[in-house]
């Protein structure tokens, strides 16, 4: 399964050469232009050799619906500030920001990242692109629902996450059932843990393919019913430039 976002058509020109026929539709070129004049963004954070397998990941057809770069820089920076030992990502597609996570954990010294996704299809080309740059070492591959009974095994065992990446449904009722995995009293984000989730913006509420208001919509409900029980905050336009926009969360800790 494929993930839509909507990305913005441009006229473009890109080698047919570089790019397989199979490949190429005016939206992937759209895409992939500009995912690469945004490219400097992750330059800081992420190594040489990582960023040449992103850059083979933008020719493959399972490319749209990766996460956007203003969007991995900004995790980025959180990745390297905080130095997570246990991370996990809910939605991995073909491995782009898996190994953006990865490549930081890696150099960070320390760090494993799980990362779940029931697309055994995704996962099996995104477990190839993370072998290719070399970071299978560091990820454990959880091919299940975000609300299977093979995710809670592995989240049982693995424990609390410092960090989590939620990119997944984009879809309402899916993504309140995370927010309480996650962040409920004993949920999967340790209390000094982050939350990130992407398509927190209000303009984000039209990704959802049940149309019931996604993620931020998620996000308002679920707040309203906990105002308690976590710090938030989302950012999108004007005060963010992606569209689909970014939502942070951290647990309210009652002592603090
Ligand atoms: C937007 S894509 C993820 C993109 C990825 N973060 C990246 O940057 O490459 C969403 C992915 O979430 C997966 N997904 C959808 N519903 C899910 C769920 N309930 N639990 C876990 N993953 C889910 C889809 O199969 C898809 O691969």
């Amino acid at each position: 399964m494929l993930c839509p976002r909507p990305v913005v058509r441009r006229e473009v020109a890109i080698s047919t050469e570089e790019y397989p026929e199979h490949a190429y539709h005016e939206n992937h070129a759209a895409l992939v232009e500009q995912y690469r004049s945004e490219a400097d963004l992750l330059a800081p954070f992420v190594t040489e050799s990582s960023r040449a397998v992103l850059d083979h990941i933008h020719a493959h057809p399972g490319f749209p619906g990766a996460s956007d770069p203003p969007m991995l820089a900004l995790m980025a920076l959180l990745l390297k500030l905080m130095k997570p030992i246990r991370v996990l990502q809910i939605g991995t597609l073909i491995g782009y920001s898996a190994i953006v996570i990865a490549d930081i954990l890696r150099q960070n010294g320390r760090g494993a990242l799980i990362t779940v996704d029931p697309d055994h299809h995704s996962h099996g080309q995104a477990h190839a692109f993370c072998e290719e740059a070399g970071l299978t070492e560091l990820i454990t591959f959880c091919t299940d629902y975000s609300t299977g009974e093979q995710t809670k095994l592995v989240m049982e065992a693995a424990g609390q996450m410092d960090f989590v990446y939620l990119d997944a449904s984009h879809a309402y009722v899916p993504t309140l059932e995370e927010l309480d995995l996650l962040l409920q009293p004993g949920g999967w984000v340790a209390d000094d843990g982050i939350l990130l989730l992407h398509d927190a913006s209000t303009l984000a509420r039209d990704y959802d393919p049940t149309g019931e208001g996604g993620v931020r919509r998620a996000i308002d409900d679920w707040l309203e019913v906990n105002p308690k029980l976590a710090h938030h905050l989302v950012l999108e336009r004007p005060l963010w430039p992606s569209p689909p926009g970014v939502g942070l969360f951290r647990r309210r800790v009652t002592s603090s």
